[in-house]
């Protein structure tokens, strides 16, 4: 009786699926924020440094993610190809994180460490440079624009209001430690340091 009710109402249908999602989605969601697993970083993992931090921008600005994921599926056909799975303390301070989803390029989650700072300048100003069949977009533009070292400590407070440990020392040196640094030098600061936290066999 009261089924059909709610079968023949579809306003009242619907209300009551949203509950019913609500509530699974709490049941799934909340607990979360209270396991170690998911809250605190893995062992050595530091925040950002200045110039990291204005390369993540940068990464963010130029659309990287649109192409390239920075999570590693816990399957083997993935670690071995990326090196360990990506684990929910890496990112402990990341705001937003970048996991993406979409792989037309490889993932980048480990790729700190993979090549050296001189292989990406040649890569972002022109892949097919040093990947002949890259299909990469080329980014000639980062070697000629400099880091706004102005806005610097304030994205370093931000990030601190959020959580991440930067000691009041850190923000007072932000802006020192990226003025006169490229838009390029930032990006590879950044890409450098993915994924390092763990150690990895690749
Ligand atoms: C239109 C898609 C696309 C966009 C946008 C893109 N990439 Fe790529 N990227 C690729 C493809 C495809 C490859 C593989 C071929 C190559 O190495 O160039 C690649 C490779 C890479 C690699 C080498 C990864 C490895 O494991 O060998 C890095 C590093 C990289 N991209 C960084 C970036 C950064 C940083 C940006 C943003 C500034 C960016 N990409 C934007 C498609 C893209």
């Amino acid at each position: 009786m009261s089924h059909e009710k709610v079968e023949t109402n579809i306003g009242l249908m619907a209300i009551l699926i949203i509950i019913a999602i609500s509530l699974g989605g709490l049941v799934e969601i909340v607990p979360l924020f209270f396991l170690k697993e998911t809250t605190e970083p893995v062992k050595g993992l530091q925040p950002y440094t200045a110039l990291q931090l204005e390369g993540r921008d940068i990464y963010i600005r130029e659309g990287c993610y649109t192409c390239h994921s920075q999570m590693i599926r816990p399957f083997r056909a993935e670690t071995e190809r990326y090196g360990h799975y990506s684990v929910a303390g890496e990112f402990v301070y990341d705001h937003p994180f970048q996991w993406g989803s979409k792989r037309t390029g490889p993932d980048l989650a480990r790729v700190g460490g993979l090549y050296s700072d001189e292989w990406h300048a040649v890569h972002l100003i022109n892949p097919r440079a040093v990947v002949p069949e890259s299909n990469m977009p080329s980014f000639p533009w980062l070697e000629h624009n400099f880091i706004d070292a102005k806005l610097t400590p304030k994205k370093l407070s931000a990030m601190q209001f959020l959580g991440v440990p930067y000691k009041d020392a850190d923000i007072s040196n932000a802006e020192a430690a990226v003025s006169g640094k490229t838009e390029l030098e930032a990006l590879i600061a950044y890409l450098q340091v993915l994924g390092t936290a763990i150690k990895t066999k690749r």
